[in-house]
């Protein structure tokens, strides 16, 4: 137990330490040596042998030169011009021009002992109309970006959809809501497989399936921002009937793209692939039987909604139960295909919440959301459940009616590891995104001060420690993010990387957590 006077100790002999940020170069990664950080007894030693710690990002989110290159339109270009969508109405054409600094960015990471980074590859800059024509000024950079990670002993894990499908086949057959996106999404992951499979040996097939079926189809928060009338501001969509669909087409993209992989190039290229999943974990707020089952609901129509059919070939009985004649159906040979299509799951992971039974009949609203029929609760007896990270961010954005999503609760990480393992035959886990923001608007050097990220990450990091100690099988570690970016609909107001990016100059400066994972990694690899 750290006692406040100890932390505001800790807090003073860090900022005694730092200088000034004019007294840092460029990228500068070094640090006074006399300084020790509290990484809670871990080292690369507290983990098991060949565990990867690497750092995560997304092409839309770092890469810039959006209209630049040969690169077509993702439906995000097309959502960021909606006027106050974005926070500032800013947009990723530039974000933090990695298309141009990935040299310098992967020298950060070696610098700081990583082992891996994980990447999107913007399907629209490979292929502008989504299907046809390639343009290869991006698979240039993609080659550029890859053989460089090697060449510094960077590994590359490579995730082939982050949000961001081209838009030209959101025009030609609505995206995802048609089963055509499948052939084609299959046709991109082989052209991926094929270019860059000789390299690349760690591939995602999609990032958070389940935020672009509810947050595109449900809520309509994110592209292609479609929901029904009642449900918001949408110009069109279908809340009740829509987030099961595109959630089907993508399960299927996902699993035909494996296939493609398991009988083309995995016996050659050697190489492992999986999907990337967030979970919440959802605890019930009281002991009573209808709080736990609400929880169990959340939990399947949260993770198991797609780890469910990935593993077992069908949706959870309670999703089916539920969502009856509108959830579709996988046919025979479907399930064949979806069933066993992964050799990891990569769990994001960053929140906990409490789940009740709203003991309400049924909702007027059908919807995705509403089809949980759960209560989100984040106090117990007035007690929260962990400090709230950033209220401050939402005012900044000015969405006060926002609820921020992101509390500050380690022991969740260790009940989603165990869950996943309890619950899905102990699979190959790699914990790929974990982390928290800070206000965009903090400056410099202040925003190198990021003592609460660094016990943010020692905290969820022990956590994980624990569920591996017990048998969690999971091989490796991925913080989002490497360094700050465009983070959606907040813009630039939200700052979730362990480097800070000054985004007038767009330089670099390694954060007080970068050096902590610096010392954490410091050891030899074993
Ligand atoms: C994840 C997402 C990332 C990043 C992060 C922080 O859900 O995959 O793109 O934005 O959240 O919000």
């Amino acid at each position: 137990m750290r006692t406040p006077l100890l932390c505001f100790l800790h807090s003073l002999l860090v900022i005694l330490y730092v200088a000034p940020a004019s007294a840092y170069s460029e990228a500068e990664t070094s640090w006074p040596e006399t300084v020790r950080f509290d990484t809670g007894g871990l080292s690369r030693e507290s983990f098991p042998k060949g565990f990867v710690f690497g750092t995560a990002t997304s092409a839309y989110q770092v890469e810039g030169m959006a209209k630049k290159d040969g690169r077509g339109p993702s439906i995000w270009d097309v959502f960021v011009t909606i006027p106050g969508t974005i926070a500032n109405n800013a947009t990723a054409d530039v974000a933090v021009d990695q298309y141009h600094r990935y040299k310098q960015d992967v020298d950060i990471m070696a610098k700081l002992n990583f082992d891996a980074y994980r990447f999107s590859i913007s399907w629209s800059r490979i292929f502008p109309d989504g299907v046809g024509k390639v343009n290869w000024k991006g698979v240039a950079y993609y080659n550029r970006l890859i053989d460089y990670l090697l060449a510094k002993g960077i590994t590359p894990y490579a995730n082939l959809y982050h949000y961001d499908l081209p838009e030209a086949l959101e025009k030609k057959y609505m995206g995802l809501l048609s089963y055509k996106v499948v052939k084609d999404y299959a046709d991109f992951a082989d052209f991926c497989f094929k270019t860059f499979g000789d390299r690349v040996k760690n591939w995602m097939t999609f990032n958070e399936p389940r935020v672009v079926a509810a947050l595109g189809y449900d809520d309509g928060f994110f592209a292609p921002g479609r929901c029904s009338k009642l449900v918001g501001n949408c110009t069109a969509g279908n809340s009740a009937t829509e987030p099961y669909i595109a959630a089907h087409n993508l399960i299927l993209s996902h699993a035909a793209a494996v296939q493609r992989y398991r009988e083309k190039y995995q016996a050659k290229q050697k190489g492992k692939i999986g999907i990337l999943l967030d979970f919440v974990w959802y605890e019930p707020l009281t002991r009573s039987k209808a709080d736990n089952l609400a929880a169990q609901r959340a939990r399947d129509f949260h993770v198991g909604w797609f780890l469910h059919p990935i593993v077992y070939g069908e949706y959870p009985k309670t999703m089916q139960y539920i969502v009856g004649k509108r959830l579709p159906k996988f046919s025979k040979a479907e399930v064949m295909m979806v069933k066993g299509s992964m050799d990891f799951v990569g769990i994001n992971q960053y929140t906990t919440y409490y789940m009740y039974d709203p003991h309400q009949p049924k909702p007027k609203l059908t919807r995705y959301q509403m089809d949980w029929n759960a209560g989100f609760a984040y106090n117990r007896k007035g007690v929260p459940i962990g400090p709230k990270i950033h209220e401050e961010v939402y005012k900044l954005a000015h969405m006060q009616a926002y609820s921020y999503w992101l509390y500050d609760v380690p022991w969740g990480m260790y009940k989603v590891l165990t869950y996943i393992k309890e619950h899905y035959g102990n699979p190959t886990v790699i914990l790929s995104e974990n982390g928290m923001d800070d206000p965009g608007n903090v400056t410099l050097p202040k925003g190198l001060h990021d003592t609460k990220r660094i016990n943010f990450y020692k905290d969820y990091l022990t956590q994980l420690k624990k569920a591996v100690d017990e048998g969690a099988n999971v091989v490796g570690y991925f913080a989002w993010s490497l360094l700050d970016n465009f983070e959606w609909r907040l813009g630039y107001t939200s700052r979730f990387g362990m480097v800070y990016v000054d985004y007038k100059t767009l330089n670099r400066y390694p954060k007080m957590s970068a050096y902590w994972f610096k010392q954490l990694l410091s050891g030899k690899k074993h």
